[in-house]
């Protein structure tokens, strides 16, 4: 049998490719990479991030480019977006808005490759790549076209979520890329107490991913809390990295991104 990575190659000017992934919709893939990737630009690195996410693009709201086209270069390659000194691919520039991407295995193993290959990225230090949720072919796809240097897989706290986390390491283990660790999302929310002082809330209750994660020496490498302005910042369509940057929630993301710079 042919080996499935036997057709990997680097994509040229790109030193490393990451994935953001998660068992589920919703527990903050999306927020995550756009913030970890407006970050990493923040630390004065080159960042490119690709939004994988073919049946549910968010990134193009959550940067504000919802109708922007990207023009297309001599070469024929497409010239990603760049806001917050991010370069900026996505389905979501390519096809309107409302309209559902109804596409099967090959198409979205074609479209992948010229994600990857069809834009002009020009020399990058990091790429993070959005994936849609679950472990499928778009997953599979990029992890048998390039080599990926890690993956991050996004949580939230709970033991229904935990079962995510377990499908997800057993994926890149699979598919042999290196799982960098799992970022926490929604861990608690900061409320005021009766006598004024803040406290954190659980909003999920806690499971035993900590004690899973220790069993299996994967690093958490952040917890985040809810952040009611995080979440307001993906609507309006700036990351809360460029926004806000003296933040609590941009100093979680900006430490998140040394994490990441340093492995
Ligand atoms: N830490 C957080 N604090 C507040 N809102 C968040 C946080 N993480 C995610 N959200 C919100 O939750 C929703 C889902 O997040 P998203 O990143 O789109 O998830 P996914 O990509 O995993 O489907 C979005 O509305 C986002 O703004
Ligand atoms: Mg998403």
């Amino acid at each position: 049998m042919q080996n499935p990575f036997e057709q990997q190659k680097p994509v040229p000017g790109i030193k490393k490719i990451i994935a953001v992934s998660s068992g589920k919709g919703g527990v903050g893939k999306s927020t995550v990479a756009a913030n970890l990737a407006a970050a990493t630009a923040k630390l004065g690195k080159k960042v490119g991030l690709l939004d994988c996410d073919i049946y549910g693009p968010s990134i193009p709201r959550m940067f504000g480019i919802l109708n922007q086209k990207p023009e297309i270069a001599e070469d024929h390659k497409i010239i990603p977006i760049k806001r917050h000194d991010v370069k900026i691919m996505s389905i979501g520039l390519l096809v309107d808005d409302e309209l559902a991407v109804v596409w099967r295995g090959p198409m979205l193993f074609k479209a992948v490759d010229q994600f990857l290959f069809g834009v002009n990225w020009g020399e990058l230090d990091y790429l993070f790549v959005d994936l849609p949720p679950g472990t499928g072919d778009v997953q599979l796809s990029l992890a048998q076209k390039v080599p990926v240097a890690g993956a991050i897989a996004v949580s939230t706290p709970q033991d229904v979520a935990l079962s995510d986390v377990k499908k997800a390491l057993d994926m890149w283990a699979r598919v042999q890329v290196p799982l960098l660790g799992v970022v926490e999302n929604m861990s608690f929310l900061t409320v005021k107490d009766s006598s004024g002082s803040f406290v954190k809330q659980q909003l999920f209750p806690k499971g035993s991913l900590d004690h899973y994660l220790e069993e299996k020496g994967i690093a958490k490498l952040a917890e985040l809390a809810f952040y009611p302005n995080l979440a307001k910042a993906c609507e309006i369509g700036i990351p809360l990295v460029s926004s806000q940057p003296d933040s609590e929630e941009a100093k979680s993301f900006l430490e998140l991104a040394q994490k990441i710079c340093a492995l």
